[in-house]
């Protein structure tokens, strides 16, 4: 057995063959109620059991402390190639494309790069607004019918951004804020720069799909 505290095959064996975990009913702490609460919680509950299951295996955290929580670094890609590219769909945890449709104003959704799938690759928070909303730091030639795309790996210490406060996007490990609106700028807590913001277009079959890859370093580190 790997002594990597945060294997991801030694995840996927907590999470089990779909990806959920074992314990479904077990009463969640409140600062996940939104997580919980969201329509389209299925991919955020696995990454709430992800978090769940490597904090067992976490020894050491070093300086990367999360005292109310006891979390840690939950995240760590072993690839580091180029993630996205010009023409990959986004899809759902089940493979399937996502449609113009898919999510209304203020809602958000897990996608994935069809190329790397699983949230071991490159697990992409998709919102979407009114264009009128957006400003800021936000590119604009990377958006679409009110959609964003940006990497769900926090800049601090990788955990995923699994929480909404408003329009805030919220990592939950040492309360880390995003603004959305603006290219996912930091608003709040040790986060040292904003989530990469993914270009995306609509496809001539109406489906999202990425322009290039993420516009900077997925994850803790990169600065
Ligand atoms: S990992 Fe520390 S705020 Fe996200």
């Amino acid at each position: 057995m790997s002594d990597d505290p945060i294997d991801p095959e030694r995840v996927s064996e907590k999470l089990g063959d779909c990806g959920c975990h074992s314990e479904p009913d077990a009463e969640q702490p409140s600062i996940y109620q939104e997580f919980w609460d969201d329509t389209r919680g299925e991919l955020k509950r696995r990454d709430y059991a992800k978090i769940l299951a490597t904090v067992g295996g976490v020894t050491a955290a070093g300086s990367l402390v999360a005292p109310s929580l006891g979390l840690a670094q939950v995240f760590e890609r072993s690839y580091t190639g180029p993630v996205y590219s010009d023409g990959v769909a986004l899809v759902d945890a089940n493979g399937e494309t996502i449609t113009e449709s898919a999510l209304s104003e203020g809602e958000q959704m897990t996608v994935f790069p069809e190329s790397h799938p699983g949230i071991d690759r490159a697990p992409t928070l998709l919102v979407r607004f009114a264009e009128s909303e957006y400003g800021g730091e936000t590119n604009m030639e990377f958006t679409v019918s009110g959609y964003a795309a940006y990497s769900k790996v926090c800049t601090h210490a990788g955990c995923m951004v699994a929480d909404r406060d408003g329009t805030t996007l919220v990592c939950p490990c040492h309360s880390g804020r995003f603004n959305p609106l603006s290219g996912a700028v930091v608003t709040g807590g040790p986060p040292p720069r904003a989530l990469p913001q993914l270009p995306i277009t609509l496809s001539s079959e109406g489906t999202l799909i990425a322009t290039g890859d993420f516009e900077g370093p997925v994850g803790a580190g990169g600065e």
